[in-house]
């Protein structure tokens, strides 16, 4: 018996150890409210899912917000423009990617019971290439560290980001919950930590909302097919990725003549990878006829938005009229120089 005596001890004080982090880490739910916002990717999109590097471009005035609530009862309700409605009833819906992460949240924070009210205010149309389900992870995942008072890194917000856009997107390259939660535009490589980007002294984007969903799950598996079944085809993945690396010294060098350029090469590549459609194809052809130095679809394409590069405000503003003449449902602009 004497030889178990030490061993007794050590597990009485894991034990009691366990007991105790136990109940140090119940922690409270406290009202809480976070924010994220919407993304452009200025040129490597489809490409980067292949571990090219891309160029997003944060969109802080398109602001997405969550607000958590803890309730006294056990219900999970969940407010927002796609779902309404208890989060157990989520798991059939579009939202079933966010309720997924949401359930892994509540796990983390042992709180698999506590009942909350979350609602979804977001200025971002979804599936329309602008990063509507990254910014909601991202806002969600704040939200739930914000209300249990827990550190949180950006690459840890990642990866939790991560949960529901693999739910949604099946191979997210991880791009738009990096550009969601960035304040710079990001240098991204699939698998590596995101670099900010110094901004271009002046020019302005034009977006503009074709008002046809864009389905990234299926513009991804689309370009996976055509890749197996054309293997020519990779040459169009690695030209987007010169053209992104040549965007990059454009964009360091404020000459916004050759990204135009640029830009308009790769909407050709895309194009010819089948993600481009009629309606992208006529709106980049309004902006180009009405002066934009440069205009291709943005995000996954197959419907969604484009973005056209403006020289400066003037001219962004008869581009974005263009814009809403050919048949744009709505225009944002972001200036560099801002
Ligand atoms: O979700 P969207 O439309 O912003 O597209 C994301 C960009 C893709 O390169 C098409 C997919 C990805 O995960 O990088």
């Amino acid at each position: 018996m004497g030889n178990y005596v030490p061993f007794l001890i050590l597990c009485y004080n894991e034990l009691k150890y366990f007991y105790e982090s136990r109940v140090i880490v119940m922690q409270v739910m406290h009202a809480a409210s976070a924010i994220s916002h919407a993304k452009a990717i200025l040129i490597g999109e489809h490409a980067v899912v292949y571990g090219q590097p891309a160029i997003a471009i944060p969109i802080p005035t398109v602001r997405m917000q969550v607000e958590l609530k803890p309730r006294a009862d056990q219900q999970q309700r969940i407010t927002s423009a796609m779902y309404n409605g208890a989060l157990t009833a989520a798991a059939t819906t579009r939202f079933a990617g966010i309720a997924t992460l949401i359930r892994q949240l509540l796990i983390r924070f042992d709180a698999a019971l506590q009942g909350f009210d979350l609602n979804i205010i977001s200025d971002l149309p979804p599936e329309r290439g602008m990063g509507s389900s990254a910014a909601t992870a991202v806002a969600v995942v704040r939200a739930f560290h914000a209300a249990y008072a827990a550190p949180l890194d950006h690459a840890a917000l990642l990866r939790w980001a991560d949960i529901s856009e693999r739910i949604i997107h099946g191979n997210p390259s991880g791009i738009d919950a990096a550009t969601c939660s960035a304040d710079r535009p990001q240098w991204f490589v699939r698998g590596q930590k995101p670099r900010s980007l110094a901004l271009p002294h002046t020019g302005v984007l034009v977006i503009a909302d074709t008002g046809i969903q864009g389905q990234t799950r299926l513009a991804v598996q689309a370009v996976a097919e055509r890749l197996k079944m054309d293997p020519a085809s990779e040459q169009l993945i690695s030209g987007l990725g010169l053209l992104t690396r040549q965007a990059a010294v454009a964009m360091a060098d404020d000459d916004f003549k050759t990204l135009g350029a640029i830009m308009n090469s790769a909407q050709e590549k895309l194009a010819a990878l089948g993600v481009s459609n009629h309606p992208i194809e006529q709106l980049v052809a309004s902006a180009r006829a009405h002066g934009a130095l440069g205009a291709k679809l943005t995000g996954s394409g197959k419907g969604g938005c484009i973005l056209a590069l403006a020289a400066d405000g003037s001219s962004a503003a008869t581009i974005a009229a263009a814009l809403t003449q050919a048949g744009a449902t709505e225009t944002w602009q972001y200036d560099f120089a801002k």
